[in-house]
């Protein structure tokens, strides 16, 4: 008797444009687990039934997005440390051993700061960082960067009192993880400051057509500009990058490796990323 491939898919609203379902197909194929992952569109006020209509089809797990990061987060009922200081869950596995509840997981800090520190070959630690954004994109990987030990985090967005926020919450991880309290702070986008290392673009401002939201000179000679967005969304951000002698880099990566750290949270095998990033890279010109 064959045994049916175990089920997967990305759940969101929309989800049409997602790569995860190649980008999965690729690491299957790969590492040879028997999987198929699909597209699962959720209706916008029906995530909760829609993900318990798939559990009970048999499915195994599913990557969540936009919008539904924050209800996955409340559906879980166990959470990884990373999920609980981002209040956003961007990974569900359906365990069936033990209680059967679901665990759930945030892959996208990891993710980026794999692709920072092996893609792009630029560790973090020591590194005078800036966040730009305190939406739910930066809080989920707020805590990953603060793992990575920096020298300094700043966390700046329009509305300074939400980042003061995110900060706050991250108070207690990041004493954990030997950043001082002034190392880890919220500050306006007019008052980022100078000299930064690595700044991480966790806005939407691209999205509204608006550019990059901060002044010129806040980057160190040969900084690392990452945008968390790819594609159309991300060109002006990369231009804007080069205009400040930094090297750009577009949210391709953080794609791919907070996939590959979905599949090994599901799996218990980590795909090797790098062709996989070549050939979506290649693909979208
Ligand atoms: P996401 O889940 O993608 O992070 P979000 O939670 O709506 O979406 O957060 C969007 C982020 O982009 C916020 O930090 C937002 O700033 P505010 O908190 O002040 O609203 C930021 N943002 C959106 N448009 C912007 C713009 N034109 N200029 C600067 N920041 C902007």
């Amino acid at each position: 008797m064959t045994s049916l491939p175990d089920r997967y898919a990305v759940a969101g609203n929309p989800v049409a444009h997602s790569r995860s379902p190649a980008i999965h197909a690729a690491f299957a194929a790969q590492t040879g687990q028997a999987l198929v992952y699909e597209r699962l569109l959720c209706p916008l006020d029906g995530f909760k039934a829609a993900i318990e209509a798939f559990a009970a089809s048999g499915a195994r797990g599913c990557n969540v997005t936009v919008p539904f990061k924050f209800e996955a987060h409340a559906l879980a009922a166990r959470l990884s440390d990373r999920a609980r200081l981002a209040g956003a869950v961007n990974t569900l596995r359906f365990d069936a051993a033990g209680d059967g509840a679901w665990f759930g997981d945030n892959t996208d800090g990891a993710g980026l700061v794999r692709d920072i520190e092996i893609n792009a070959g630029r560790s973090l630690a020591g590194r005078r960082v800036l966040l730009l954004g305190a939406g739910g994109a930066s809080a989920g990987v707020l805590g990953s960067l603060i793992a990575a030990r920096p020298a300094a985090i700043r966390v700046a967005n329009r509305s300074v009192g939400k980042a003061q926020t995110l900060v706050d919450g991250h108070r207690t991880w990041a004493a954990a993880h030997d950043l001082t309290p002034d190392s880890l702070s919220a500050v306006s986008l007019d008052a980022c400051g100078e000299g930064h290392d690595v700044l991480i673009n966790g806005t939407s401002a691209s999205l509204a057509g608006a550019g990059v939201p901060v002044a010129s000179g806040v980057l160190a000679p040969g900084a690392l500009a990452v945008d968390m967005m790819y594609g159309a969304a991300a060109a002006p951000f990369l231009a804007w990058a080069a205009s400040q002698g930094a090297t750009g880099r577009d949210g391709l990566g953080m794609l791919v490796e907070q996939a590959a750290e979905a599949f090994f949270v599901w799996r218990g095998v980590r795909p090797e990323t790098a062709a996989v990033l070549a050939s979506l890279r290649s693909e979208l010109g």
